[in-house]
């Protein structure tokens, strides 16, 4: 195993961050280290220098008697639909479980694995630099993502792997055209969130390239791979992973926002051709870990009487559809969350967020499709408390202040009243479906100009310029 930097892990100064905090982790003996040489916080130690030093003797068996495939091996962070980021246990099983998908396609020790996803992610950590490590392959890791460097990089470290997201695939198609496209060694793709048209593009332009589309979540325990290539589709069911993995599409109720059940209370199973959210029995084969400290988190995850009184079944959040071919298909995210730009946005979050702004009296956060992009792009609807004024500058400045650019809602409606369902949920399906076309909503528009530092009326110029894409994202 190798792994090459190819530039500095750009971390913020989280230096006031941590002295912030570290009286309280101090209390609870959590060790603190610099990933540097040098340290000039009192109680923060360094790394880097230690691992200079570390043998490269395999780690003596006493000290790792105790783990076993259920013990915790690290958290990841996901947002997920129950609001605030939650940290998933992955143990050593769910770790292994990871890596597997690096030997399922075939990666051997020769390659090497270009990836420019970020650590945190579970797709650059667990199937990335885990899955090296297991392979015995060569790691080459870039921390930002830049289409017009991707193609040399992979011809400067002899790139046989790439992993992607959905988004990364379309940039790389949307860069001009060189007539050194084809000039690399990447026989593999490795990843999720490509759609159709992009990997057409994209093999049609860069080579015969081996996509493997797969569906996985950090935290879920039920994946599927498009080993047979078949485009735009995210897996094939098939027999073996049957035998083993007890899964289910079940009819949802998007508007309720909850699995429909039948007179004896059970869900249905939707026939194959439909969307149904995908549901996955937890057994000692697929467990769930939950997350860690977060029991009510975690039991929400958990869904209950499914096809039986007292069966237990993970709750994927996904909706899906499998077609007479038993090609699965990835639809959507149910519930608040939605995904832009490959990341998942909880509305619960964003709303919080522009909650706190002084005329902001209640605000519904949701997700809009725009032609020819994957995911939603987030869009509030606010109602302004009396008397005062709506003012674009200071909304644009809390925002940029307080979310990562993909959680911004780029589109903001202004409604005298906020629709609320019987249960007090926001009611969004309408919102969603009349999007942001100035044309057919009455209520004020507003746009958030990055260049202008402030959201701006919404006209049709500027709706024209995104349909056309002359206006970027
Ligand atoms: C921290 O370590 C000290 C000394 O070993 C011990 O007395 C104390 O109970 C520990 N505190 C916690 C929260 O584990
Ligand atoms: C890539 O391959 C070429 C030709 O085999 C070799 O000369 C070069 O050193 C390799 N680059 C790296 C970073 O290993």
């Amino acid at each position: 195993f190798r792994a090459y930097f190819l530039d500095h892990l750009a971390l913020p100064n989280l230096q006031e961050a941590i002295e912030e905090v570290l009286p309280t982790l101090k209390k609870d003996n959590v060790s603190v280290y610099y990933v540097s040489r040098t340290s000039n916080t009192d109680g923060v130690d360094t790394l880097l220098d230690k691992i200079d030093e570390v043998s490269t003797d395999p780690i003596p068996e006493s000290w790792r008697s105790e783990i076993t495939f259920m013990t915790p091996a690290l958290y990841i962070y996901t947002s997920g639909t129950t609001g605030l980021p939650k940290a998933a246990t992955i143990t050593h099983h769910r770790l292994w479980y990871g890596t597997g998908l690096t030997s399922a396609t075939g990666i051997r020790a020769d390659d090497i694995i270009y990836t420019t996803l970020p650590l945190y992610h579970s797709a650059a950590l667990m199937i990335g630099l885990h899955g090296c490590i297991l392979a015995g392959a060569t790691f080459a890791f870039r921390t930002k993502f830049s289409a017009s460097q991707f193609w040399d990089d992979c011809r400067k470290y002899n790139a046989t792997v790439i992993q992607y997201i959905g988004e990364l695939i379309r940039y790389l198609c949307n860069t001009p055209q060189k007539p050194n496209d084809r000039d690399h060694k990447v026989r593999l793709a490795l990843g999720n969130g490509l759609r159709g048209d992009v990997w057409r593009e994209f093999i049609k332009r860069f080579g015969d390239i081996h996509v493997y589309e797969f569906y996985a979540s950090t935290e879920g325990n039920i994946g599927f791979l498009n080993y047979p290539r078949k485009i735009g589709a995210v897996g094939r069911a098939n027999y073996l992973q049957r035998k083993v993995v007890t899964y289910e599409l079940i009819k949802y109720d998007v508007e309720k926002d909850e699995p429909v059940r039948d007179s004896n209370g059970y869900c249905i199973k939707v026939p194959k051709g439909e969307v149904g959210l995908l549901v996955c029995k937890i057994t000692q084969l697929t467990p769930f870990s939950g997350y860690a400290g977060g029991k009510s988190q975690t039991e929400k995850k958990k869904l209950r009487d499914v096809f039986k009184k007292g069966d237990v079944y993970f709750n994927t959040g996904d909706l899906l559809m499998i077609d007479h071919e038993n090609f699965v298909y990835f639809h959507d995210r149910v519930g608040d969350t939605f995904r832009w730009k490959g990341e998942n946005v909880a509305t619960t979050e964003v709303a919080d967020i522009v909650g706190l702004v002084s005329f902001v009296q209640e605000v519904n956060v949701y997700g809009v499709p725009v032609p020819g992009h994957e995911g939603r792009i987030g869009m509030a609807s606010i109602k302004m408390k009396e008397n005062h004024e709506f003012n674009g500058q200071k909304l644009f400045q809390h925002v940029v202040d307080y979310l990562p650019s993909y959680a911004r809602p780029r589109f903001l409606r202004i409604q005298d009243n906020i629709e609320i369902t019987g249960t007090f949920k926001h009611r969004k399906v309408t919102l969603m479906e009349e999007g942001f076309n100035p044309t057919v909503i009455k209520d004020a528009l507003y746009f958030m100009d990055d260049t202008a530092k402030t959201y701006v009326p919404m006209t049709e110029d500027i709706y024209k310029a995104i349909s056309d894409k002359t206006l970027k994202l």
